[in-house]
């Protein structure tokens, strides 16, 4: 089969690679019929993931056809239409009992990680997947779902809902700030509004990415390059400041805005991905009985996303903006990574 294969910071290929087969009783084989690529994945290709080797093949979202199940699968069969999770869930595990599959224990890959589909097994930039713990770890898509909409609950979707709008515990009539209007922060912005949210502000340096956030449910923007974007935040509260902060970027800069504008009592919900030290101004914020949440997505929420996205509640496809088909894929790379001139939010790769 052909796969997007890791070579090394800075190099991959789309090669020729052996078919994969089924390892474990618990494994289906899964036909990509479409995937999509991740800001992750960037990270992985400048080299900052050192636990992703040179071989991998790339990928954690994907929508496809199941061609063969191991014999102890009881939810799938062959020919099943599945969406792919990002976090594999073996079920069983004292994390799995929690739902907390982004911790999940078995051995697969590497216990306690829940993340390993093209980080620490092969991925699904792919013509075909091995998918471990199957009954954990996918869905059926159901009829009337489009792919386009259905591979963005393999991560964005819980992600931006999971880590931002759950952990920060939006409540009706809550005044929601945004830093970071990619994939991850639309999600949350889209999803924001499931618990009422009577503002959604989305900050970011990058205009075109702030009029794309006006229609994933944001009611306001705000440039954060802007000398005043605190003033203009503070402008659309009370004056106290936002109830919940949600960080979509995975800079310090970002996460220290969050805690300028969250308000006495309020939300910081950490999203974005860091690879530096944050400093905490807890000196200042301790008698301000602010929370501050983090974490990786467990997807546990996909099948409630999935209802909402099958009763057009959630406008899922809208993220696809571009379409490639699989021997272009190392286009799709391309104009994903030019995201600032070419506008992708994301690129969506078809068999
Ligand atoms: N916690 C999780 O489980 C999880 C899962 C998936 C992704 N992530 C992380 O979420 C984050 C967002 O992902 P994405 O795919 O949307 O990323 P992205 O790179 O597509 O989007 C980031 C956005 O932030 C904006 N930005 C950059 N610097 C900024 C600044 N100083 N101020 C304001 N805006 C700025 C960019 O213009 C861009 O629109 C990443 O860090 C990603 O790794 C976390
Ligand atoms: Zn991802
Ligand atoms: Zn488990």
């Amino acid at each position: 089969m052909k796969a997007l294969v890791y070579h090394g910071p800075g190099r991959k290929s789309w090669d020729d690679v052996p078919d994969p087969s089924i390892q474990q009783p618990t494994d289906v084989i899964v036909r990509i019929d479409t995937t999509t690529i991740c800001g992750t994945d960037l990270h992985i290709l400048k080299g900052d993931v050192p636990a992703v080797t040179e071989g991998r093949i790339l990928g954690h979202e994907g929508v496809g056809t199941i061609v063969e199940t191991g014999s102890a699968v009881s939810s799938f069969e062959v020919g099943d239409r599945v969406i792919i999770s990002c976090i594999s869930a073996c079920g069983s595990c004292s994390y799995c009992h929690q739902g907390l599959y982004a911790h999940c224990l078995a051995e697969e890959g590497a216990s306690g990680i829940g993340w390993i589909f093209g980080h620490l097994i092969d991925g699904t930039q792919a013509e075909l997947v091995r998918v471990p713990f199957a009954d954990g770890t996918l869905h059926k898509v159901p009829e009337g779902v489009s792919d386009d909409a259905a591979v963005m609950l393999s991560d964005i979707l819980p992600t931006g809902f999971e880590i931002g709008v759950r952990y920060g515990q939006v409540k009706p009539g809550d005044v929601v700030a945004v830093v970071g209007a990619g994939p991850v922060g639309l999600a949350s912005m889209m999803t924001a509004g499931l618990y009422g949210a009577s503002r959604v502000i989305a900050l970011d340096l990058d205009p075109n990415r702030l009029d794309q956030a006006l229609g994933f449910g944001a009611t306001d923007a705000v440039n954060s390059g802007d000398a005043d974007w605190l003033e203009q935040v503070m402008a659309m509260t009370d004056g106290y400041g936002v109830d919940v902060a949600i960080e979509a970027v995975g800079i310090p800069d970002t996460f220290t805005a969050c805690t300028k504008m969250v308000r006495p009592g309020g939300h910081v919900a950490n999203v974005g991905v860091h690879g530096a030290p944050v400093e905490l101004a807890l000196q200042d914020l301790w008698i301000s009985d602010v929370a501050i949440s983090m974490g990786l997505v467990s997807t546990s929420t996909t099948p409630m996303l999935l209802k909402l996205v099958a009763q057009h509640k959630l406008e899922a496809e809208k993220f696809a903006t571009h379409h490639f088909s699989m021997d272009q894929f190392l286009e799709a790379y391309e104009t994903f990574a030019a995201a600032a001139d070419t506008k992708a939010l994301k690129v969506v790769i078809r068999r």
